[in-house]
């Protein structure tokens, strides 16, 4: 099975990513990630994703719609995958639907008035685990991996404010493609916890499966 998880930044993606990579057993495929591993590596991907990154802007679809597409080919990903951050556009959109097939997109909605205070309060781990510090209670480590906990470079309320307004130009009509494919469903991520967003998630993954 094949999922997108569409949402405006910090609407909980990579969080319920990593909860449902171990229930379904789908690889997550996370284009942030795959950018912020790059910057980190000092690559020529990296060297260019950065500026736009900073920015709050897209990285241009070329080099994002090569990479997915390329990723998509490991023997990881043939027993099914969740795309987080992509696609985020619709020629990202279109494009996607000419190297793959999508089964479901679920659409994680949020009240923006949350998502500044939930992506400046973010801590991330580089095992891919990510926390609020109002959960934290003072730790500065990774329960899942004892590594420390850092703020990522595009989590302050400017360049946070940047990124929501690219996802309300460019992101936000998606909702309305695969509305029309049949494929979406959305789940409401404003007032539930992490652990109750969850539980609507799987049940609209089961429902899908309970049709095939
Ligand atoms: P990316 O890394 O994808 O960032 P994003 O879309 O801005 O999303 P975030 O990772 O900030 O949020 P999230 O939805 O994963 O939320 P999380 O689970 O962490 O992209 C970064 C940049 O890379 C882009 O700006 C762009 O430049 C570039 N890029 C990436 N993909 C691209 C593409 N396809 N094309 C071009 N450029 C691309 O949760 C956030 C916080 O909220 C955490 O603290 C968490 O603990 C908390 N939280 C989560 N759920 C809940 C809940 N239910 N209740 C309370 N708190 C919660
Ligand atoms: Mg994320």
């Amino acid at each position: 099975m094949n999922i997108v998880l569409l949402g405006a930044p910090g609407a909980g993606k990579g969080t319920q990513a990593s909860k449902l990579e171990q229930k379904y057993n789908l690889l997550h495929i996370s284009t942030g990630d795959i950018f912020r591993a790059n910057i980190k590596g000092g690559t020529p991907i990296g060297k260019l994703a950065k500026s736009y990154i900073d920015a709050g802007q897209l990285v241009p679809d070329e080099v994002t719609c090569d990479i997915v597409k390329d990723r998509l080919t490991w023997q990881d990903a043939a027993n099914g995958y969740m795309l987080d951050g992509f696609p985020r556009n619709l020629f990202q959109a279109e494009k996607l639907d000419e190297f793959a097939h999508i089964d479901l997109c679920v659409n994680i909605s949020v009240e923006f008035s949350l998502l500044m205070d939930r992506i400046c309060g973010r801590r991330v781990c580089s095992c891919g685990e990510s926390y609020h510090i109002s959960t934290l209670g003072g730790r500065t480590t990774c329960a899942k991996c004892g590594q420390p906990l850092y703020q990522r470079a595009d989590d302050n309320p400017e360049t946070v404010q940047a990124r929501l307004n690219t996802y309300n130009t460019q992101t936000a009509p998606l909702i309305d493609y695969y509305k029309k494919q049949g494929k979406l469903v959305t789940v409401v991520s404003g007032e539930g916890s992490p652990d109750e967003v969850f539980v609507q998630i799987c049940k609209e993954i089961d429902n899908f499966k309970a049709q095939q």
